[in-house]
């Protein structure tokens, strides 16, 4: 039998912890000969075709006019062999350190992009900025993926998803229901 669940009220600002399932990502970026990578979790697919996703980078952060002003970016996938590395990430500023260097992160070259991919992480997706009407009021970039690269395997990688408070879920058991989808749904 289908369970009704016994629930109590929460703060609007704690429901991060169940609509954040996203896997956390590392967004690299170059600017006028510098570098940077930030920890990102509000991040959200958009469209298809072309390839659309939506981010938030606070107007604090050090990357945000990198990729404001460049146009561009690499959203890099890490597993949870990164998870040391995704926390001082996001615990620290590219206005104070090279965090490629502080973080032994190796890089190679982009083939569409200025900013680096990240070797240590599973996918790396090249991204230009396609629309930026709602920067100056949300922080919200939109960006077109126009290059993607992923790990041959393992299919399932282990990532990290951040449910806020320093405490992360980390991606489990898969469950394939093909047969019930409608074939364009695929
Ligand atoms: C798990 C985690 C998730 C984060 N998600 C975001 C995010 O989605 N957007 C954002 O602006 N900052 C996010 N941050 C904070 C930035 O990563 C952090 O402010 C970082 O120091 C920015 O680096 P920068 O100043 O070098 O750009 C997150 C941090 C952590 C640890």
């Amino acid at each position: 039998m289908r369970k009704h669940f016994r629930k109590h009220n929460l703060p609007v600002e704690n429901i991060r912890r169940y609509l954040e399932p996203g896997p956390i990502v590392l967004v690299s970026s170059a600017w006028k000969g510098r570098r940077n990578i930030m920890t990102m979790g509000w991040h959200t697919v958009m469209e298809f075709s072309p390839s659309l996703v939506g981010c938030v980078i606070s107007s604090g952060n050090h990357s945000f006019e990198m990729v404001r002003r460049s146009r561009e970016c690499v959203i890099n996938v890490p597993t949870t062999a990164l998870t040391d590395e995704v926390i001082g990430i996001g615990n620290s500023s590219g206005a104070d350190i090279d965090k490629f260097d502080h973080f032994g992160l190796t890089t190679s070259k982009a083939e569409k992009v200025k900013a680096p991919l990240i070797r240590e992480c599973y996918a790396n997706f090249e991204c230009r900025l396609a629309d930026d009407s709602l920067v100056d009021k949300h922080n919200f970039f939109i960006w077109e993926v126009v290059r993607a690269q992923a790990a041959v395997s393992p299919k399932s990688p282990q990532t990290l998803h951040y449910t806020g408070d320093g405490i992360f879920m980390v991606s489990g058991r898969i469950i394939s229901r093909r047969r019930q989808f409608l074939p364009e749904m695929l």
